[in-house]
């Protein structure tokens, strides 16, 4: 088969992170027979710097008009002074929202190989834990109305926080079918004790609960669950929650793991394209210095292969050669114990290649 790739290579070490996920998909598709054919489009800083726009209508045509879209990291200091509206972040977001990826699946899971990473005691760790954390993507205080007014001379910022219960059943109805095929709980997150927001969050999700009995839901406040996901990770397994409350709650479960470096994301619609990215930045600090950590990107393609192309055993295969050259020692900076070897950004690329 033949599959459409828009790849938006990005800021930092987006180019170089990319540039071995791009590796591993060709010697995937030379191992299985499916080609991969690659457009690569500007987003974000490289728009900026190229067309002085974020997210050029060009880019999003072709995004459309792909089978599914690999994006690197977007950002940087050099375009701290840009207008908040073509931020390279806004980039990202028009990107979610033009493509209605209102799903974004950011799993989290504990390496054996790495768990002297984990920054939790081993007696909390116990038997490791593997949490999927369902965030809504194109909702919530993120895309409401934005405003600034003034009250007794002084300034005012407003950020309306809203969501409809026709997005609070789409994300929930992901969360529970991811579910099914995992241990069958879901935890939902919000702020009901406060937010009317979360109060019509809490009900909708309940209601849908109903449509799958099988599983078992429970709502948890969004502070508890902070406070929860280091004090004993392994109770939550399908986790979901709203915009905001997401994307803190994915960095924090990324972080126990021991390295952001390592954790993938999918963000879906109602059909394809979906659109692929490490959870992690552009770390414009290691860019250009092939130190990064491409495995991120590497397990997103997997993530692309089974959610976008309906290809498992392939991504498996991605899957089981990231954990192989993971046991065999391979290491980049941001994984490795004082004294181990460490691999640059293509060796490692290069490695995961070999084990496929
Ligand atoms: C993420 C990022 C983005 C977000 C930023 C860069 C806009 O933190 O994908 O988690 O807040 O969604
Ligand atoms: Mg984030």
């Amino acid at each position: 088969m033949e599959y459409k790739i828009a790849v938006i290579k990005g800021d930092g070490i987006g180019p170089e992170i990319v540039t071995e996920a791009m590796k591993v998909l060709d010697k995937t598709g030379e191992k299985f027979g499916h080609t991969f054919i690659f457009t690569e489009v500007l987003a974000g800083g490289a728009a900026i710097d190229a067309t002085g726009n974020c997210l050029p209508d060009k880019t999003v045509a072709i995004c459309k008009a792909s089978d599914s879209v690999l994006l690197g990291a977007v950002g940087g200091p050099k375009y701290d002074t840009q207008p908040p509206a073509n931020r390279p972040e806004k980039a990202l977001l028009g990107l979610r929202e033009q493509l209605g990826l209102f799903a974004n699946i950011r799993p989290a899971k504990m390496y054996k190989a790495l768990a002297d990473a984990c920054p939790i005691k081993e007696s909390i760790i116990g038997s490791g834990f593997d949490i999927t954390v369902v965030r809504e993507l194109t909702g919530d205080v993120y895309f409401g109305k934005k405003m600034r007014t003034e009250e007794n001379g002084m300034v005012v910022g407003h950020d309306d926080m809203n969501y409809s219960v026709p997005e609070v059943v789409r994300i929930a109805r992901r969360a529970f079918e991811m579910a099914m095929v995992r241990s069958k709980k879901v935890t939902s997150v919000d702020k009901a004790n406060v937010l009317e927001t979360s109060r019509v969050w809490r009900e909708t999700v309940t209601k849908v609960a109903a449509e799958y009995p099988d599983v078992q839901l429970e709502h948890m406040y969004v502070d508890n669950a902070a406070m929860q996901l280091v004090r004993n990770p392994g109770q939550f397994d399908v986790m979901v929650t709203g915009n905001l409350f997401g994307d803190i709650l994915s960095d924090e479960a990324s972080m126990i793991t021991g390295s952001i470096g390592m954790l993938p994301s999918a963000s879906l619609g109602e059909a394809n394209p979906g659109m692929y990215e490490p959870i992690h930045g552009s770390a414009p600090d290691i860019a250009g210095k092939s130190l990064a950590n491409p495995i991120a990107t590497i397990l997103s393609c997997a993530m692309m292969l089974k959610y976008s192309f309906g290809l498992e055993t392939e991504s498996a295969a991605i899957e089981a050669a990231v954990e192989a050259a993971l046991n065999s020692g391979a290491r980049t900076a941001d994984i490795a114990k004082a004294g181990e070897h460490v691999l640059s950004t293509s060796e490692m690329g290069s490695l995961i290649c070999k084990q496929l």
